[in-house]
């Protein structure tokens, strides 16, 4: 309806939104006043509560559902984290990776486009860069995937690129550094099947009394084992809110490193692992794995100048003992605050 007045509220649509970055962002999204409609197909099979959001389930390039949620509502912008993530899957099943991760994106695309919605937030990933050349690598930093992974994740920026371009499309892709920890006290967690990421890996470990295998430990590193960039999904979820003000209020678009800058190698967490389950992990050092990089660190300037912001709960320390309070809330449905600290109860 032309000069009409919008009355209804302000909403949000977040893809992938019952999955571990997109549900911690979504709740975030939902504390700034926003109405979020989350759409999710499942396929992590997770099991998850989001009270504070509608959501849909379905395949976020369905035309229909989407139609329907765009008339629905008063959608401002689009937050996508939507994708298969696994990096050795999408060598051995890039076919999946680029249909899922590219194709429907571009399917997403064109319907908020035709119905005049023009901010896209875009999960992103260091990915994009492969292997480093200079350390810590800022967004100037040459991209050249290695993965299908990786690819799927720059072919998006490709497109979003052109189509900022061509049809005022406002967008900030966010290359994300290692996404870690947890809202446990929401219900809110990492859980990927599999599970491929270290923190939780290790705490598993622990928890059970098995081996944990660390990949090679004759990098050129301090202590020979991989170092990578860990950001507290709290903080990764804020990181979205700001880029999010940035496009309502410069109506230009953003690609920004996310991550805290800091580095934190293979032993090091599994030594901070130890120290907040007051367990010894078994370890186990095997031979590296192909296209493991020794070190990936972001250079954050940009994203601290021009978000004027900086992580605030992205302490190693601080990062696993939410990972681990979430791994009992996941094992028990509860978490005993007592026993947390004082002794060290198989969990
Ligand atoms: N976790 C990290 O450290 C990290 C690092 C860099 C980039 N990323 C990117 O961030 C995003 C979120 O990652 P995550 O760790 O939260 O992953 P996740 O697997 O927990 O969440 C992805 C969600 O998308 C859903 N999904 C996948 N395909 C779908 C489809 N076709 N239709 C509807 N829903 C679909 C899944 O069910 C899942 O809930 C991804 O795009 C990922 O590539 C993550």
């Amino acid at each position: 309806m032309e000069n009409s007045v919008e009355l209804r509220p302000r909403a949000v649509l977040v893809t992938g939104g019952a999955g571990y970055i997109g549900s911690h962002t979504a709740y975030a999204l939902s504390c700034e006043g926003y109405n979020v409609i989350i759409i999710d197909d499942f396929s992590q099979q997770q099991t998850v509560l989001l009270p504070f959001a509608t959501v849909v389930a379905g395949d976020f390039a369905d035309q229909q559902i989407l139609n329907q949620i765009f008339t629905a509502y008063n959608i401002e912008a689009v937050f996508h984290f939507a994708a298969f993530i696994e990096v050795g899957e999408s060598v051995k099943r890039p076919r999946l990776f680029y249909e899922n991760n590219v194709a429907k994106t571009g399917t997403l695309l064109g319907v908020m486009l035709d119905h005049g919605v023009r901010r896209f937030i875009f999960s992103s990933s260091c990915a994009v860069y492969g292997e480093p050349q200079y350390l810590p690598m800022d967004e100037k930093h040459p991209t050249a995937p290695v993965s299908p992974y990786g690819k799927t994740k720059l072919a998006v920026e490709f497109i979003l690129q052109d189509y900022a371009q061509a049809y005022g499309l406002e967008y900030a892709a966010l290359r994300y550094f290692n996404a870690a920890g947890a809202l446990w006290e929401l219900g809110l967690g990492e859980q990927h099947t599999p599970e491929t990421h270290l923190i939780p890996r290790v705490l598993d470990a622990i928890a059970a009394g098995e081996e944990i295998q660390v990949f090679g430990d004759a990098y050129a590193t301090a202590d020979g084992t991989c170092l990578r960039d860990y950001i507290h999904v709290q903080d990764l979820a804020q990181v979205h809110i700001r880029a999010f003000k940035y496009l309502q209020n410069k109506q230009e678009s953003l690609v920004l490193n996310v991550g805290t800058g800091q580095g934190h190698t293979v032993r090091e967490v599994i030594k901070a692992a130890e120290q907040v389950c007051r367990r010894s992990a078994l370890v186990r050092v095997v031979g590296p794995r192909a296209g493991d990089a020794p070190v990936l660190v972001a250079n954050t300037m940009r994203m601290r100048e021009v978000l004027n912001w900086q992580p605030q709960h992205s302490d190693l320390i601080a990062i696993i003992r939410s990972a681990q309070a979430w791994q009992r809330v996941r094992r028990h449905g509860s978490i005993h605050f007592a026993s947390q600290n004082t002794h060290h109860d198989r969990g």
